[in-house]
């Protein structure tokens, strides 16, 4: 097996999953402005492929959930994330990432929605522990061995089970664990508690698994942060989620691009999401619009503006008469 993560230095940096945001074109620009060392796609639904691709029988041109696992290969190392309650749907899945040329493929065992809780999956798996080992053997039975498999997850459900849950998964010996440092019932609402990274190394050392790599997720708000909490705990690297709203060059080693520059990579990222003809809707892109568009003058009516478009050539044009407005 070619494991990339064998080769990574460390501390190294990841991107985050993340739905409706780290999509093809989004995590594009961030590949072209500034590179993580790893890459991770959205959450992607096992049971939804199988069900579209096996039963619909829906042509992988026409799937929006394939749509959603392109990826270039500029983007590589990249990761592939699913989520699944079904052992028999994640073997599947395993066959299929590797098909699809990841370099990794990476389980969701912390997403908080109802609507993949529901299913059994996300954050569900820490109430059935002896199920989500299985589905990390499932998956490890469809790749065969053919590239790596990670696991992400947080320190417990209700309260930190860090002592119980941990250790089941390191007993799997997966090459890669982020701990997302908060509870389920904590979502993103209070500050991660990195000392819970800290104490996950300890275990994996203990263990002697020193080859499973450590990632440690939550609150990251620059590259030097990111480093100096991997100094701290021993991780081998961290996961940045938020952080990268709005500033693809976040990776980057460089100064922060000024205004016009800032707007012009906006207008960038907007062509190549309407390039990409996601099953999704020019809506998306507001969310970005919001974290581009923060912080200078004139940056709120500006916002207001763009949320009201519908399409390119309209962010176009409010983003020239800003920047005469300047002048
Ligand atoms: C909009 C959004 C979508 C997310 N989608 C996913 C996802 O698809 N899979 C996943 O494992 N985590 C997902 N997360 C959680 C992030 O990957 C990350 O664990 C969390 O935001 C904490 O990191 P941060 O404090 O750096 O943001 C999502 C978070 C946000 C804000």
């Amino acid at each position: 097996m070619t494991n990339f993560w064998d080769s990574l230095e460390t501390p190294f940096g990841c991107l985050a999953p993340m739905a409706d945001v780290t999509d093809a074109p989004f995590r594009e620009m961030i590949a072209k402005y500034g590179k993580p060392d790893v890459m991770w796609t959205e959450f992607v639904s096992a049971d939804g492929l199988y069900h579209t691709r096996e039963i619909q029988k829906m042509p992988d041109e026409e799937n929006p959930l394939m749509k959603d696992l392109r990826f270039s290969s500029i983007e590589r190392p990249i990761v592939a994330q699913v989520f699944t309650s079904k052992p028999e749907m994640m073997e599947y899945v395993a066959n299929l990432i590797v098909e699809l040329g990841f370099d990794g493929m990476d389980i969701n065992m912390g997403c908080p929605h109802t609507a993949i809780e529901k299913q059994g999956a996300g954050a569900a798996l820490m109430k059935t522990k002896e199920l989500a080992v299985e589905l990390i053997q499932s998956a490890k039975k469809g790749l065969a061995g053919r590239i790596p498999l990670s696991v992400k997850t947080r320190i417990g459900y209700n309260k930190n089970e860090l002592e119980e849950w941990l250790p089941m998964i390191l007993r799997e010996e997966p090459s890669a664990i982020t701990l997302h440092a908060r509870t389920r019932k904590e979502m993103s609402n209070v500050p991660a508690r990195w000392e819970h990274v800290a104490e996950l190394v300890k275990m994996r050392d203990r263990m002697g698994l020193s080859h499973v790599r450590i990632i440690g997720n939550g609150d990251v708000v620059s590259v030097a942060e990111g480093e100096e909490k991997c100094r701290e705990t021993g991780a081998d690297g961290y996961m940045v989620g938020r952080g990268i709203f709005g500033k693809p060059w976040f990776f980057a080693d460089s100064e922060e691009p000024s205004i016009e520059e800032r707007l012009r990579i906006m207008l960038e990222h907007c062509r190549l999401y309407e390039s990409y003809c996601l099953h999704k809707s020019f809506a998306v892109m507001k969310k970005h619009f919001k974290a581009y568009v923060t912080g200078f003058k004139g940056s709120k009516e500006l916002r207001i503006a763009l949320f009201a478009t519908n399409s390119v050539d309209e962010v176009e044009d409010l983003v020239q008469q800003y920047l005469k407005s300047r002048v």
